[in-house]
């Protein structure tokens, strides 16, 4: 079906002045050419992207509740994070794969939002460069939360993508940057979408929510210019219909979901995990699974976790055991995931101590909370603190074997904590001493 022509009178050529009072370039709306762009174009993909961006943000929320915030130094932040850490519940460890779950739902939706968010703003491109950029205190306000959703966005995506590659070229720490970025760029979203919603309505009810999917590249035609919204003042001829151009946007984010969805799914998909580098460079043998830190990366040597290494244990009373007496303590094994922020997870069998039953050994039955010390020297987390739940869950362990062998160096050797539905930054390896509070 043709579209309706926008056969509508030459828009009136806007107030006196324009354009010479508007520098060269990208502030005149006569640069912007695209006949795609127009309110009902940047209305779709808005709606695509709000339910995924809803999601990712409800996901995020929860995967930091997962830290167990308020427990000893497990804020983001030290001294309790601002004060804005959410944190409402104590993290379960049912399902043992609840981490998993939330982390991979997080990062998939992230991933699936990207290209969206990157054709609706260039989908808004011209407001960015509206001028005079300031005319009014309200129009001053109206541009800085503009600024921090464009800026937030990019920030919270950017930072979050590079994440799943282990990569960080920046000062700041990612976790405390990205959950806070969040809830700078989730503040001004909401503002936006409640400032939106009326515009994409009346937009949806004039030109119908699905009815410009119809026309093909020949019928293609611009949406009427309206002076303050960014279809074109002087469009050019398309080149691509608004079909083509959302199927190839849609077709970047179920590309880019998949692959963040494989690592997370695991088994014969992880190797389509493309973002994600560990996920295909596995070793063969029992401990060839993902390591994000190894040995050298925290600066231990072999000597640090050779015969000489001891657990301390403290709780109404001191314990200094070596591995041979954990090892003479009931084993008993489990099939727990390792779930990471970076998204991928792995379920592998694991076979320790109890963390009640060395609570109980430490004079601390039922203990309340216990501060794991790795023997990590520098980087994040090390020290962890893990709630009564959590120590009372019997499949929570001090593992020392992992799929019927001892724990390679990399993968924690001599002890590792495995706790079911955590973080896997809070399954600390190496570890060195555990402090039980008494219940
Ligand atoms: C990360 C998410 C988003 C970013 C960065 C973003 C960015 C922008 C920017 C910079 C503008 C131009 C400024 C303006 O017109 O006030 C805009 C306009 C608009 N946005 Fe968004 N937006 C996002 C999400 C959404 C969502 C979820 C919706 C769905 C309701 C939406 C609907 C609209 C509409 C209808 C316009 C007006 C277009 C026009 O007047 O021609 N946006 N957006």
């Amino acid at each position: 079906m043709r579209l309706p022509r926008p056969n509508l009178p030459r828009p009136k050529l806007p107030k006196p002045g324009f354009p010479a009072d508007h520098p060269p370039g990208p502030t005149r709306p006569s640069f912007w050419r695209s006949p795609l762009r127009g309110p009902w174009l940047t209305s779709i993909l808005g709606s695509a992207l709000a339910p995924l961006i809803l999601v990712c943000a409800f996901t995020g929320f929860l995967s930091q509740a997962a830290y167990n915030p308020a427990l000893g130094n497990n804020s983001l932040l030290p001294g309790g994070g601002l004060g804005v850490d959410l944190y409402f519940f104590s993290w379960p460890t049912s399902p043992s794969f609840l981490y998993a779950l939330t982390q991979g739902v997080h990062v998939t939706s992230g991933l699936l939002a990207i290209p969206i968010l990157l054709a609706k703003l260039w989908s808004v491109m011209p407001k960015l460069f509206e001028w005079p950029p300031i005319r009014s205190i309200a129009h001053a306000l109206e541009r800085a939360s503009l600024a921090l959703l464009v800026g937030g966005s990019i920030f919270v995506f950017f930072t979050g993508l590079l994440n799943i590659q282990v990569f960080y070229p920046w000062p700041f720490r990612f976790l405390p940057a990205h959950y806070y970025g969040a809830f700078v760029f989730m503040a001004a979203f909401l503002l936006h979408i409640g400032l939106k919603i009326p515009v994409a309505r009346r937009t949806f009810r004039e030109q119908g929510v699905l009815r410009p999917l119809r026309a093909d590249l020949e019928h293609t035609e611009p949406e009427p210019y309206v002076e303050g919204h960014v279809a074109p003042l002087e469009p050019d001829r398309p080149t691509i219909s608004r079909r083509a151009m959302l199927a190839t946007v849609g077709a970047a984010s179920l590309g880019a979901g998949f692959i963040a969805a494989s690592q997370s799914i695991g088994g014969p998909l992880r190797s389509l995990g493309l973002l994600a580098p560990r996920s295909t460079q596995l070793n063969d043998g029992p401990n060839g699974f993902q390591i994000n830190k190894t040995l050298a990366k925290v600066n231990l040597t072999r000597d640090d976790i050779g015969p000489n290494w001891r657990l301390v244990l403290q709780g109404g009373e001191e314990r200094i055991l070596s591995r041979e007496e954990l090892l003479a303590m009931p084993q008993h094994t489990y099939d727990l995931p390792i779930a990471c922020v970076e998204g991928w997870s792995t379920t592998q069998s694991w076979t320790g101590v109890r963390l009640r039953d060395l609570a109980t050994l430490a004079g601390a039955p039922g203990a309340s909370q216990v501060l794991v010390e790795s023997l990590q020297k520098g980087g994040a987390l090390r020290e962890v603190t893990l709630s009564s739940g959590q120590i009372a869950d019997e499949r929570s362990l001090l593992a020392l074997r992992v799929n019927g062998v001892d724990l390679s160096p990399d993968h924690g050797y001599p002890a590792r904590v495995i706790v079911p539905a955590a973080p896997g930054v809070h399954q600390t390896k190496w570890v060195g001493a555990m402090k039980f509070e008494a219940a």
